[in-house]
């Protein structure tokens, strides 16, 4: 298991994923993925989330091809990146779209789910056991591979085991066995689990009796059919997970397409059986293998990410957004996911085409760059700061114009859009991508680190703002720094880049420049 503290950890250190996935055809070859390495380093990335095809590296049942997986390792290690491979397996979108042709040429022997009305779907069923063992069989092929190619280096940090499982389709499989198996009481390691459960599941349980004995149907009533279904799918993943970790103990996670959508029907909406947010203690509670459950969150507005990162930050989960959108509203929004939520990681999906013909960063995708250029400048801090209290977020939401940040001993005054020294910055309620954004740390008494882009901040000693408010704070009030330099880590080192006093300081921290951090120490 993952150290589930709030850390990802390689090589014995905290290990923070600014990472970034490729689109879902890019790793079939070499070649495809040759321009994306480079594209991931000029992101700022630190890791890639890559595919592993189950298609590709089983072409034959039984016979195993991992030179794929060889070129994804040397393309990582070439440019200073770890890597997460997906595994696309039994389920991609609750469907099979990446199970090898033998399989999909054998609806007999490995079983497919079928619908209410007898309509045989292109999802795998989660209760046929030769699929099981099949794809039980690959991972472990994999993970045997990857123990002898990467034991040592640790290029590949993580395991995603399937993509965003489930029965899209199907609230659940309706053939018999399917059938006979959602008659059949709820195993007892489920029922027990139900009276502390945090999640709605709770709500559904008490609504239908609270029984601790019963068919599916008669502990969940209406929702039996979605509960049944993730039991089912978590079983199955957890079993694969538990066979792969005996063969190399790497940490693994299952991503989830989130049922927060459309009419929220399971197996219409999103897949049904996923680890969508009602059922999170039912795959608990059944795949005590995997580490991590990890929300695709493809939300652009914060009410809905911010809710979605508390959802998924639980002692027993910390977060990690293994998909979000490469687009203006990530690159504000990963701030609440680091500093409120103690994120372990977040990379943006389908980083393809994030560099055009000509060479240049896409327009939409700049603001993105620039955030991931700023985390990156105190990416040290992170795990050490995260849950301390003394990370916070700096977000301009549209129509804001200053943020107030309580710290210890010390105010901060953020002000966004307005310099009136050097550079001019955004306004509030300008446009998405020019909003400013970034964290402030206070990493001792009187000592501060300051990223990101798009603002100026102001930092005084609590109640002693009268000495400082001789002039109006928009002309600037001469803050009593000690020392300001501006900056970036290299790896553990802190390297400074320029010197701060004077006019460059009166005027407040001014961010301006993304990937450039503000170290300053209060006299
Ligand atoms: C979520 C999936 O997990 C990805 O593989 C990809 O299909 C994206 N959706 C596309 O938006």
């Amino acid at each position: 298991m993952v150290d589930t503290g709030r850390y990802m950890t390689v090589n014995g250190k905290p290990f923070f994923i600014l990472g970034g996935q490729v689109h879902n055809s890019s790793a079939y070859t070499r070649e495809r993925m040759a321009p994306l390495w480079n594209t991931l380093v000029r992101m700022h990335a630190n890791t890639a989330e890559v595919p592993v095809y189950w298609e590709q590296i089983e072409p034959v049942e039984g016979t195993f091809d991992f030179a794929i997986v060889d070129d994804l390792i040397a393309g990582a290690r070439e440019h200073g990146l770890k890597l997460i491979l997906l595994w696309f397996g039994t389920w991609k979108n609750g469907t099979m779209k990446y199970a090898p042709g033998w399989m999909k040429l054998q609806p007999e022997r490995f079983r497919r789910v079928i619908t209410p009305e007898g309509q045989s779907l292109p999802v795998l069923s989660p209760h046929c056991q030769a699929t099981l063992e099949a794809d039980k069989r690959a991972v472990c092929a994999l993970l045997d591979h990857l123990k002898q190619v990467d034991n040592t280096e640790r290029t590949v940090i993580m395991l995603q085991i399937e993509n965003e499982p489930g029965s899209h389709g199907s609230e659940r499989d309706f053939s018999q066995e399917g059938n006979t198996l959602f008659a059949a009481e709820v195993p007892e390691s489920l029922t027990v689990v139900l009276p502390a459960a945090r999640s709605a599941l709770r709500r559904i349980w008490e609504e239908h009796g609270a029984r601790i004995k019963g068919s599916w149907q008669e502990v969940f009533g209406r929702q039996a059919p979605e509960i049944f279904t993730a039991w089912s799918v978590a079983r199955y993943i957890d079993e694969i997970a538990a066979a792969g970790k005996v063969v190399y103990d790497l940490p693994m996670y299952v991503n989830v397409w989130l049922g927060e959508q459309g009419f929220r029907l399971a197996g219409y909406d999103y897949p049904s059986g996923g680890a969508v947010s009602q059922v999170i203690d039912v795959w608990k509670a059944a795949a005590p293998h995997i580490d991590l459950l990890a929300p695709d969150i493809y939300f652009a507005d914060a009410d809905h990410f911010c809710q979605l990162c508390d959802t998924y930050s639980r002692a027993d989960n910390p977060l990690f957004i293994p998909e979000c959108g490469l687009w203006p509203a990530t690159a504000r929004l990963m701030f609440y996911a680091i500093a409120r939520y103690n994120a372990i990681g977040i990379a943006p999906f389908g980083i393809d085409g994030l560099i055009d013909e000509d060479g240049n960063v896409i327009e939409s995708c700049v603001a993105l760059l620039e955030s991931f250029a700023a985390t990156r400048a105190i990416l040290p801090l992170l795990p050490v700061y995260q849950g301390t209290g003394r990370l916070h977020a700096i977000v301009q939401e549209e129509g804001v114009r200053e943020q107030y940040i309580k710290l210890d001993g010390y105010t901060a005054l953020v002000q966004f859009g307005v310099s009136w020294y050097g550079r001019q910055l955004p306004a509030g309620g300008a446009s998405e991508a020019s909003r400013g954004r970034g964290l402030l740390i206070q990493v001792g008494p009187k000592e501060f680190y300051v990223t990101g882009v798009g603002f100026t901040v102001y930092i005084r000693p609590t109640g002693d703002f009268h000495r400082f408010l001789y002039k109006n704070r928009w002309q600037g009030s001469f803050d009593a720094w000690l020392m300001v330099e501006a900056g970036h880590f290299e790896g553990e080192q802190w390297v400074v880049d320029e010197r701060r006093a004077g006019d460059e300081t009166d005027y407040g921290l001014i961010m301006a420049t993304p990937g450039q951090a503000v170290h300053a120490v209060f006299e």
